[in-house]
């Protein structure tokens, strides 16, 4: 969502602070902003659209100051204009926010009504005019913002500076995250380690309604009830190669290039040669029912997972996208297992139905990349991708890796309950073993895929078809190429093509077939018969035994190695988010930080 970042340091803050914004821009680049507290005097500085405007601004109106904090939105109440962009200022206060005050608009009347009026169309403005108004009425910066916060409704993460005080910082944590730097006679604040990494790797993440004092000389913590907190401080190894390009020209082409180095990581921890290694505690023998939830990409592989955990555990198995469960409020089995899979750990909606499952199922279960997240850390039993830091907003090798763990689980619950037989579960985990080796030759397909994506990229309309667990790739692909390269696109399950959407076709639109040779692949190539015979422009996807048995008349063919059934649908992600790459490449578009959209969603 939105990128926060406080320092109290020795130097002047204004670099490091939009250095960290940088790092931070994958939260959100609708506006950014700083303030700084210079000779006792708050002042700030905001810019609309990407980071760069508030550099250039800064060139020409520089920000002194050895202490400051700054801000890059994704806005969510009120447009992205100058006066919305954060830090919010009122009087002696300045502050920035993550997240969502969902009673600001009763905060707002009830500030009316004292004769202050809002200058801005955000929430965030209310919680500065509320601390002003307390400190105006006497009280100091830290009781005033205390008194604040008990106001405030909603998910949010909220850091305050003050005029007069060149060595303090507020910060709260209610609901998006929040950690605290330790430095040597510096302090740091930031909505991830990511944003901390050059600067500090000891924090310490505030848990659920604490807020805390920072000075210069350390952090002083408190719980909701205001008691004294002992937060434990760790040490976040976060290489800085992972947060640089390394010679790509985006983000999301380092994330593409680096799967098979993931998925081998994830490989030897999760699949060693000695056979499957998942916690003890996650046992499927006595369960009835598997739910599955999560966002977007990552509710595709919940997708995928479904096809893997009723064939492996003949297990009945629901799908949900977690905006829906949360207020559909399911009926559960306590005999259940839900399994929340998210990239952030962060993500609102996900959150949300996580906290509805508490008690109400035997087992809750996270599949995450951020082993620090709220989710990861809510939950019975938390299993990390360790993908490594994604900074491309578009997911790829977070997605891959998700597959993966997910993967390992259907088979550990296929021995669990004794539905799978040792030489199938044995041929199983080598075809995933073999994954990294054939994902290196899939990613040979670049070159070609840049040159069909030039013809993709004059498209209005492309529609994705895959069958069996290829058929959420279809999903997947559609989005990643619309949320890059924002062409419309759609993805089918293949035998659906004709109950409606086959209408769509023509000379123009071009139809990417993801059909490797399994059992379903001549009902695959029948669709893709129907498409050709209406003039469509099929690309088929599959592997040396597909491309020869499918009959003439595509428009162009891509060779993958051979891969066993099951788990084409994670080789077949390589050429899809290719191809969204490429074209999104050919388009101009921005591919790291497409428009409208922001890496980790904190609100609903
Ligand atoms: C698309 C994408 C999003 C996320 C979704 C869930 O490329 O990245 O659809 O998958 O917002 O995010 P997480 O996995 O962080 O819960």
């Amino acid at each position: 969502m939105c990128g926060i970042i406080g320092v109290l340091g020795k130097n002047e803050v204004a670099p490091l602070l939009v250095e960290s914004l940088k790092r931070l821009e994958y939260r959100g680049y609708d506006s950014s902003g700083i303030a700084t507290v210079n000779g006792g005097v708050l002042d700030r500085r905001r810019a609309v659209g990407k980071l760069v405007n508030l550099s250039d601004l800064l060139v020409h109106e520089p920000l002194a100051g050895k202490s400051g904090i700054g801000h890059t939105r994704w806005a969510t109440h009120g447009a992205p204009t100058a006066t919305n962009a954060h830090p919010h200022k009122a009087g002696p206060v300045a502050v920035v926010h993550n997240g969502i005050i969902e009673n600001y608009q009763a905060l707002r009347a009830e500030l009316a009504e004292a004769g202050i009026a809002a200058q801005t169309q955000t929430d965030t403005e209310t919680v500065a005019l509320l601390t002003r108004m307390f400190m105006e009425r006497g009280m100091d910066a830290r009781t005033a913002a205390v008194e604040t916060l008990g106001k405030l409704e909603g998910a949010f993460a909220l850091l305050w500076l003050f005029d007069g005080e060149e060595d303090l910082m507020i910060a709260a944590r209610k609901g998006s995250p929040l950690a605290i730097g330790y430095g040597d006679g510096e302090m740091f604040v930031g909505s991830d380690a990511i944003a901390l990494a050059p600067m500090t790797d000891r924090l310490t993440y505030l848990e659920e309604g604490d807020y805390a004092f920072i000075t210069r000389a350390g952090a002083e913590i408190f719980d909701a009830e205001g008691r004294h907190a002992n937060r434990s401080e760790q040490r976040i190894e976060l290489g800085q190669a992972q947060i640089e390009k390394a010679g790509y020209k985006h983000f999301m082409g380092k994330e593409i290039a680096e799967q098979p180095v993931v998925l081998a990581d994830a490989l030897r921890h999760y699949l060693p040669q000695t056979g499957l290694n998942m916690p003890e505690e996650l046992d499927f023998s006595n369960i009835d029912r598997i739910s599955l939830v999560a966002c977007g990409t990552a509710f595709y592989a919940c997708s995928v997972a479904k096809y893997w955990f009723e064939s492996f555990a003949r297990i009945p198995v629901e799908i949900d996208v977690a905006s829906e469960f949360r207020y559909r409020e399911p009926p559960l089995s306590e005999r259940g297992m839900t399994i929340f899979v998210s990239q952030s750990g962060e993500t609102a909606d996900t959150l949300a139905a996580l906290r509805y499952c508490h008690e109400k199922v035997a087992k809750t279960v996270a599949v995450v990349n951020v082993p620090t997240s709220s989710i990861a850390r809510e939950v019975d039993i938390a299993l990390p991708i360790m993908a490594g830091v994604e900074i491309g907003v578009a997911s790829t090798k977070a997605f891959t890796a998700q597959l993966l763990v997910l993967a390992v689980m259907a088979l550990k619950a296929g021995r669990d309950r004794d539905q799978l037989d040792g030489p199938d579960l044995a041929c199983h985990c080598d075809t995933l073993r073999s994954l990294p080796g054939l994902m290196n030759t899939a990613l040979a397909l670049d070159a070609p895929i840049a040159e069909l994506a030039e013809h993709l990229a004059e498209a209005q309309d492309i529609l994705f078809l895959g069958r069996g667990p290829m058929y959420p790739l279809a999903l997947e692909g559609a989005l990643k190429l619309k949320e890059i390269s924002y062409i419309h696109a759609e993805g089918y399950a293949s035998g659906e093509l004709k109950h409606g959407p086959i209408a769509l076709i023509d000379r123009t639109v071009p139809v990417i077939v993801m059909a490797p040779f399994d059992r379903l692949f001549d009902k695959t190539v029948s669709n893709m018969q129907e498409v050709m015979a209406r003039h469509g422009m099929v690309l088929l996807a599959s592997d040396a035994k597909g491309l020869k048995a499918a009959q003439d008349g595509t428009w162009a063919q891509l060779q993958l190695p051979e891969i066993a059934e099951p788990f084409a649908p994670i080789l077949y992600a390589v050429p899809a988010q290719l191809l969204a790459y490429h074209t999104a490449v050919a388009k101009g578009t921005d591919v790291d930080q497409p428009r409208n959209l922001a890496k980790s969603v904190t609100v609903e």
